[in-house]
């Protein structure tokens, strides 16, 4: 079964700022379809609150912070990430959402599919109800 889990990336130290990458093959554990990036959150606004049927993701803090809570149905675990060459993998069937966004955090998610509307679960009951045990 997958589990979330934090992906350190390389990150190359520079007395000119540091460089981070990615590689799909070397450090992404699914073939990327899809990237989007989340950004010019208001203060206290919370994104996400869904889970995906099929879509995977990594979630990278590329500036700023923010919280992404993780919820199994039974028990939340909190990953704040603040560190851009730091990614939070999310298997799919994962409740999430994310919070505590700092003043000009930039999101960065790397997606396993394309857009599908017809992928999320936005309904915590019946999230919860399909995936106790
Ligand atoms: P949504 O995933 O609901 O945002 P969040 O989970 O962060 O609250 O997406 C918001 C809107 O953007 C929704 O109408 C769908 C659209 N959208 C796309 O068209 N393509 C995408 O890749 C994503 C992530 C969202």
């Amino acid at each position: 079964m997958k589990v979330a889990k934090i992906i350190e990336l390389p990150k190359i130290l520079d007395e000119r700022g540091n460089l981070s990458f990615l590689e799909e093959d070397k450090h992404i554990p699914f073939s990327i379809e899809r990237m989007y990036w989340i950004y010019d959150v208001p203060g206290g606004e919370v994104r996400g609150g869904h889970s995906y049927h099929k879509n995977e993701e990594i979630i990278i803090a590329l500036s700023g912070s923010f919280d992404v809570v993780l919820n199994d149905g039974i028990s939340s675990k909190t990953f704040s990430l603040n560190r851009s060459h730091y990614g939070l993998y999310v298997p799919a069937g994962t409740w999430r959402h994310m919070e505590n966004f700092s003043t000009n955090a930039l999101g960065f998610i790397v997606a396993s599919t394309s857009f599908s509307e017809d992928d999320y679960e936005r309904d915590f009951k019946g999230y919860s109800s399909t995936t106790k045990n």
